[in-house]
């Protein structure tokens, strides 16, 4: 089975979260599962420098009169087939894929993302003669568009299925409507039954009103995002495709999480000899001048600093957790007053907090191989994949329990810890309190160390791979080609 997958990143190009890692490993993982991946992508600068041999499949002219060439490859780095947009005057720019320096949208957002939806629609009506998509996959907002311009195109009796990824609702892609113009939609496209969203144009609802179907990245995240607290507005649309909406949980690759073959770690561990974690931790606090205790649990933050992971709740509660002998290393990067906040409490608390602002993807591994738990306190959270690196490294979760921290994450209550089900700590009032009441379950947990290596070894053991969920994304391909 063909299977498109279009996005606007990939681990290990390209990468602002954990959509890139997804993106990454799913070709893959879908191929070991019998499809035939290939991905569509913008050209951004290290894509482009990716592709091996990619020659031009098309010149294009988009509805807006811009013309582009479409490449196609492979990614020396992944491996996979991939059409590249090449159209340097929208994607090779400084900044972020989305935001220029000063951290502001780019004006042309909604022509630079149409586009990959155009071209996805292309591909999939035939565009490549040598290779015809049975199913194009897109995700989030950046490929939304996709399934509208399928549902508008000519499909000349071919059966295209569109099927159309949540990674994050929040992130939605709505723009003035003056812009509904350019995109080349006929004029009754924008309307409640299409792109229209409280007057304003919207990708996220496009893929989610004209996709076949819809997934999301956890059971969990599949119903929550169909109530008005964590519907974005877009509950009702939801609630009224959830015939259409399942939620398929996200894993990990292994290839690149492997405490065992981590190149970016000092020391090698695995769930039977976990001396290298313990020598990890050790070189870790000498490095940040954090105390060098080694039974001091240390608490382990990588995140974007932004509302939705829930920091201020760390930032609550961390003068009891430094009082009760812990320590804490933040890795991220984001809003600037979390940034301040947190470099503060690092010069407050030398010995005891290290504040690392900046991303980066080796250290973030360190981060994962060194602690012993690491917070993932997120007032929402789709998946979540720093809980799972967690899990593999033998650094329990601590986690508020949505979406999929809700599903991947067992607390250490007595009864899980009875039947080996426990793997971390789970809180469910969004308050300062309730994350210091499971800090002091960790803290508690850690004190009996035979109970906390018993249930470290079977967090590090537990299944997490990446075949359950491409089984699931096959069955579901079959059954709307069937
Ligand atoms: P989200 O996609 O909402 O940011 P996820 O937990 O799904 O959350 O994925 C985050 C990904 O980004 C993980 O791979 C995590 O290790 C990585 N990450 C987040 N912040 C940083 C950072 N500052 N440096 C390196 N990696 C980071
Ligand atoms: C989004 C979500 C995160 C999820 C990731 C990959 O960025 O915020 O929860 O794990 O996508 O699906």
């Amino acid at each position: 089975m063909n299977v498109l997958q279009v996005s606007a990143e990939i681990f290990p190009l390209l990468k602002t979260g954990g959509l890139a890692d997804i993106a990454g490993a799913l070709p893959a993982a879908l191929n070991a599962a019998g499809c035939e991946v290939r991905v569509l992508l913008p050209g951004f600068a290290p894509i482009l420098a990716d592709l091996q041999s990619g020659e031009v499949l098309a010149e294009l002219t988009a509805p807006w009169g811009e013309r582009v060439a479409l490449r196609h490859g492979v990614l020396a780095s992944l491996g996979v087939r991939a059409y590249v947009i090449d159209a340097p005057h929208l994607y090779v720019r400084a900044g972020t894929p989305y935001e220029d320096v000063q951290r502001q949208p780019y004006h042309d957002n909604h022509l630079r993302f149409a586009l990959l939806g155009w071209v996805a629609a292309k591909l999939a009506c035939g565009l490549d003669p040598s290779w015809q998509p049975a199913v194009v996959n897109s995700h989030d907002w950046h490929a939304a568009l996709t399934s509208a311009y399928l549902a508008f195109g000519p499909v000349q009796g071919r059966r295209v299925a569109s099927v159309y990824t949540v990674h994050n609702l929040a992130y939605q892609g709505v723009f003035a409507p003056i812009h509904f113009f350019d995109l080349g939609l006929p004029t009754h496209a924008f309307s409640v039954n299409g792109l229209e969203f409280h007057g304003q144009l919207s990708f996220m609802k496009a893929g989610l009103y004209f996709a076949d179907h819809i997934t999301t990245v956890s059971p969990t995240y599949a119903r929550e995002i169909q109530t008005p607290e964590q519907g974005c507005g877009l509950d009702g649309l939801l609630r009224s495709r959830a015939h259409d909406l399942s939620g398929i949980l996200n894993a990990v690759d292994e290839a690149v999480w492997n405490p065992a073959l981590d190149a970016a770690i000092p020391y090698g561990f695995d769930a039977q000899k976990t001396a290298g974690k313990a020598r990890c931790k050790a070189a870790l606090q000498q490095e940040l001048g954090l105390a060098l205790e080694p039974d001091a649990p240390l608490f382990g933050v990588v995140s974007r600093l932004t509302e939705q992971k829930g920091l201020h709740l760390v930032l609550a509660a961390l003068d009891a957790l430094i009082a009760r002998g812990g320590q804490l290393v933040l890795l991220g990067t984001g809003d600037a007053a979390f940034e301040a906040a947190f470099k503060a409490r690092a010069f407050s608390y030398p010995q005891a907090v290290s504040v690392r602002i900046g991303y980066d993807e080796a250290y973030a591994h360190r981060v994962f191989a060194a602690t012993d738990v690491t917070l993932v306190p997120s007032r929402f959270e789709p998946c979540g994949l720093t809980q799972m690196y967690g899990l593999k490294y033998g650094s329990l979760p601590l986690v508020h329990r949505v979406g999929g921290l809700a599903d991947t994450v067992v607390d250490c209550t007595l009864e899980n810890l009875a039947d080996g089900s426990a793997n971390g700590f789970v809180f469910d009032d969004f308050t300062p309190e309730a994350l210091d009441r499971a800090v002091r379950r960790a803290l508690a947990l850690y004190a009996r160390k035979s109970e906390w290596r018993a249930v470290r070894q079977r967090a590090m053991q537990q299944p997490l791979g990446w075949d359950k969920a491409a089984a699931q994304y096959v069955a579901l391909y079959l059954r709307l080609l069937a």
